[in-house]
């Protein structure tokens, strides 16, 4: 079985996919919104400083287990020991909970991308925004476009499908960033945007703040799902991963700065705030390019941007599940995406609904969409993380593997991964359920 197994055609495809998978929309839409709520430079500085020293463990832990086990996540945990299987099963899980709700905000992606034909026909955004997420129609239709979209690249394979999604969409995401950072920079007063991001007023800092970019973190490098595990066990032997970590991460962080520099400018150039959560993207933005001449041509644009960042990220949610059915229940990648299109439906189908008709249907008081974003980010994905690196660390020793020439790196790796880290994700856990 694990001979048949498919693997990347060459380090560079392993690092673009692994790229594509953390930047998404963890970086343009979510990560703009939460320094623009916790007030700029100085979450940023924390960001940083997470992201660079403690998130490169449970990185790294995470591509080893699935590189040294060489199986899809269920059957890494298995092959550590029997009665760890039920711990791996928690990773597909997770992985069907983030992708419905992710999905609802690829499906508002393609319809904004659809808007801008008709776009001076809309005058107030923030009004249109609220009127197409409670129009059940619509948002159901675009929601299984968008996991259409992504099912279809994953079921043609590794090299087929992800690879060719990967190599095709990441550049056009780079080319696309790179015409709107240049545009953004030349509006007048840009520079407020750049000081906004970059001057810190440590006054301002606050507990919340580090666990608002811990956890931002670890969405962001698509750390706590198995996504990671099982991009890692495509890797063939020869490959150097604690180099791989390191690319991922300064790619990753490159992409999330280089959004805020896209976007803050622009903000601060029109006299809008940046703390307006969620719809900074949806409302703030298209408000933005409204008031710009051939603004709808900028506005598409940056929604093909999304939606490029959005697949390719799309797609690494559900290859944790498309190999643990493929693989565990012995059947076709297309019969694991058939049935993984049908279940993915059944919960993003009634979480694309919780703005309309499902608004009052609430699980722990939370309309669904909500509820999945809360038991994922809050309680699945740092309780995984917690698992991963216990196991990582106590049973699978992956330091003596991964730091043969100096001692004191694997030292130091090794304590973080048996404790710091660990401890972290308890105190995440016990915050986020609070
Ligand atoms: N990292 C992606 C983003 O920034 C989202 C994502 C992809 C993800 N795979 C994941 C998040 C696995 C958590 C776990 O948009």
């Amino acid at each position: 079985m694990e001979n048949n197994r498919p693997s990347w055609t060459s380090r560079c495809s392993f690092i673009l996919a692994a790229v594509g998978s953390a930047v998404g929309l963890g970086n343009i839409w979510r990560f703009p919104y939460i320094m623009g709520q916790n007030g700029g430079a100085v979450f940023l500085l924390i960001y940083l400083c997470l992201i660079l020293t403690l998130c490169f463990i449970p990185l790294v832990a995470e591509l080893a287990f699935g590189k040294f086990t060489k199986k899809e996540c269920i059957g890494a945990y298995e092959s550590v020991n029997p009665k760890f299987k039920f711990l791996g099963m928690l990773n597909p899980l997770t992985g069907i909970l983030i992708s419905s709700f992710y999905f609802v905000v690829g499906g508002w992606i393609i319809n904004y991308i659809l808007i801008n034909f008709s776009f001076s026909q809309i005058t107030d955004f923030s009004g249109y925004f609220s009127d197409f997420i409670q129009n059940s129609y619509a948002v159901c239709v675009y929601t299984l476009l968008f996991l259409f979209l992504c099912i279809f690249f994953t079921a043609r394979g590794i090299k087929k499908g992800i690879e060719f999604a990967n190599n095709i969409l990441m550049p056009l995401f780079a080319v696309i960033m790179v015409c709107l950072i240049s545009f953004s920079l030349t509006l007048p007063n840009a520079y407020l945007g750049l000081e906004y991001m970059f001057k810190p007023d440590f006054s301002k800092i606050n507990g919340q703040m580090f666990l608002a970019a811990l956890g931002q973190a670890l969405f962001t490098l698509s750390i706590g799902m198995g996504a990671l595990l099982t991009y890692g066990s495509y890797i063939k032997d020869d490959k150097g991963i604690t180099k791989s970590a390191y690319t991922i991460i300064l790619s990753d962080t490159f992409f999330a700065l280089m959004a805020g520099i896209m976007i803050f400018p622009a903000i601060f150039s029109f006299g809008l705030e940046p703390n307006s959560g969620a719809g900074l993207v949806f409302v703030t933005l298209p408000y933005i390019f409204a008031q710009i001449p051939n603004g709808n041509i900028v506005s598409a644009a940056f929604f093909i941007l999304l939606l490029a960042a959005a697949i390719t990220s799309g797609i690494s949610i559900l290859e944790v599940d498309v190999a643990a059915f493929s693989e565990r229940l012995k059947i076709s990648r297309k019969k694991a995406c058939t049935m993984l299109f049908g279940i993915i439906s059944l919960i993003a189908i009634p979480a694309s609904l919780s703005f309309g008709v499902l608004k009052d249907f609430t699980l722990l008081n939370k309309t669904i969409f909500d509820f999945l974003d809360f038991i994922t980010s809050s309680f699945l994905m740092p309780l995984n993380a917690f698992v991963l690196c216990i196991i990582a660390g106590w049973f699978l020793h992956i330091k003596g593997i991964l730091f043969t020439r100096s001692k004191f790196l694997g030292w130091l790796f090794d304590i973080g991964l048996k404790f710091v880290v660990p401890a972290i994700m308890l105190c995440l856990l016990y915050v986020g359920l609070k």
